[in-house]
């Protein structure tokens, strides 16, 4: 019975403007879970059998952007830092939703230990949600993040990216290295590598000197497994003189260009006003 109760329950999920299919089993409580569409608040994120209770709900919510401070706003982004302890059903309400598209287990109730950040797009009728991250208070591993999504409809713009660019910013300001819990999904792994290639390879264009792995991890808050890493795959290693270097090659500098030449958002350091929590 177990095993059934795990298969994909719900089907459809509409939330704000967009209307989205569920990859994976989420615990939602039974009477909602074998609808053919959820309906979600996309601000309190509280869920609801039809458009009609929906609508109801809209009247009587205030709410317009997640339920936590503003630390970042840059041209139309804004990030949220929100307290699991704080905003326990907020949270347990996005754990459920972002259950909908990871594999692996967690624990939804167990939402206090973490905190969110929460990427938002605003415009005139509020802060709308892309995507976040949650992030132990404390983590014995130094894990900068535990879970990590961009909502399906966002995903392939570079949200994902601007994600985790924000959460080494985060490290940065406290002076660590960070690195994601593992494992992490197919989806994540490609995202990270793509954001440790892009990160190294502009550093070491930009510096004129040798730099060694702890140079590349002091400057970027990538810890030195997930540089060595990255710098074995794309063969940055080379022999020079009985010593190892990190060099780029004619090829990665090419590639790097030609995919630096579209246009990216970026997390703008300037624009986080924000301390580590105490
Ligand atoms: N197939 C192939 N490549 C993909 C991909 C897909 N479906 N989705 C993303 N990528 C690649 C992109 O091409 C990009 O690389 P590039 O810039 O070198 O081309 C890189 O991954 C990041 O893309 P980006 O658009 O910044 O990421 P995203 O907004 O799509 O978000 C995740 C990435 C992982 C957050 C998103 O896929 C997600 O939420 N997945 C479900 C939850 C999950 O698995 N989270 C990680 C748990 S550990
Ligand atoms: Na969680």
């Amino acid at each position: 019975i177990s095993e059934i109760a795990r298969v994909k329950n719900l089907n459809r999920l509409q939330i704000g403007q967009h209307e989205v299919e569920a990859w994976y089993f989420s615990p939602y409580p039974k009477e909602y879970s074998h609808l053919p569409v959820l309906y979600l608040c996309e601000f309190c994120l509280s869920f609801f059998p039809s458009s009609l209770t929906l609508s109801r709900h809209r009247r009587r919510c205030t709410l317009l952007h997640p339920p936590g401070n503003e630390i970042y706003r840059h041209e139309d982004i804004s990030f949220f830092e929100i307290d699991g302890r704080r905003q326990l059903t907020w949270c347990r309400n996005l754990s459920l939703l972002s259950k909908c598209f990871l594999d692996h287990k967690t624990l939804y109730y167990d939402v206090q230990p973490f905190l969110y950040y929460v990427m938002t797009q605003r415009d005139d009728r509020g802060c709308h949600i892309i995507g976040y991250f949650s992030k132990e208070k404390e983590s014995p591993d130094n894990y900068n993040v535990a879970c990590i999504l961009t909502l399906p409809q966002h995903q392939r713009h570079g949200y994902g990216k601007l994600l985790i660019d924000f959460s080494y910013e985060l490290s940065k300001k406290e002076g660590k290295l960070g690195s994601p819990e593992k494992p992490l999904s197919d989806l994540g792994l490609l995202g990270y590598r793509s954001y440790w290639s892009e990160k190294i390879i502009e550093l070491l264009l930009n510096t004129e000197d040798d730099l060694s792995i702890d140079d590349i991890a002091q400057r970027t808050s990538i810890t030195h497994a997930d540089i060595h890493y990255t710098c074995s795959t794309l063969q940055l290693f080379k022999h020079y003189k009985g010593q190892h270097v990190i060099c780029l090659t004619d090829a990665i500098i090419e590639q790097h260009q030609k995919s630096m030449s579209k246009k990216k958002r970026r997390i703008v350091p300037e624009a986080l006003i924000w301390k580590p929590p105490v």
